[in-house]
């Protein structure tokens, strides 16, 4: 054998495993792509789901208006009472109607099935003009808001009945 038929052998080789790594790494390639391009498609849906609908920010109208609606019916102005109660009915609408999954919950579903039972409560009180419901119906308002917050593993955020000295009807303690 001679040297140019060894080294044209070689090169023969050596091109096959070129050719074959290029194949394997175009293949790779490929696969990593299609990964990718999946993972940036799921996550784009993801992006769009919490675009379309920020949960947290009509949490934080539940809790605006349910702080709002304990100052107004503890000073029996009941007027006030029905116009925050008013808005907190529409924030759970505006929140069933926008068909929230958070985590896997769907929220949408379960709002108004934990609060209705209570909020009714709190809504004839105000129609009756009745210091004591209002109190009594108050504090179930508030188990309901923390027994889904509970359910979605939320349990950190517990709402309570507002008490002087703090600015929010929250419990920050640990
Ligand atoms: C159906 C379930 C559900 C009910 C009922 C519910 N929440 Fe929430 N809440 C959540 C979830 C889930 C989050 C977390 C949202 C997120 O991850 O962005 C949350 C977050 C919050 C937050 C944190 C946002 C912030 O601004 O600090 C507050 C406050 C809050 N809720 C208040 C309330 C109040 C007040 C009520 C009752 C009047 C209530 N929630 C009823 C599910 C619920």
């Amino acid at each position: 054998m001679n040297k140019n038929v060894l080294s044209g052998g070689l090169a023969i080789i050596a091109l096959v495993i070129g050719i074959m790594n290029y194949i394997s790494i175009a293949e790779l390639n490929t696969s990593i792509e299609n990964e990718r391009s999946e993972t940036v498609q799921s996550s784009m849906e993801e992006g769009e789901e919490e675009e379309h609908y920020e949960l947290a920010k009509a949490m934080t109208y539940m809790q605006r208006y349910s702080h709002k609606l304990y100052l107004a019916g503890s000073n029996e102005n009941w007027e006030l009472s029905e116009f925050y109660a008013h808005e907190i009915e529409e924030t759970i609408e505006e929140i069933e109607k926008a068909k929230v999954v958070d985590e896997g919950y769907d929220i949408s579903k379960l709002v108004g099935t934990m609060t209705n039972p209570s909020f009714e409560k709190v809504e004839q009180s105000i129609h009756d003009q009745d210091a004591k419901a209002f109190a009594d119906s108050y504090k179930l308002l508030v188990q309901s808001c923390n027994a889904c917050h509970q359910t979605t593993e939320h349990q950190f955020i517990k709402i309570e009945v507002p008490k002087n000295g703090n600015a929010f009807n929250q419990d920050f303690s640990k």
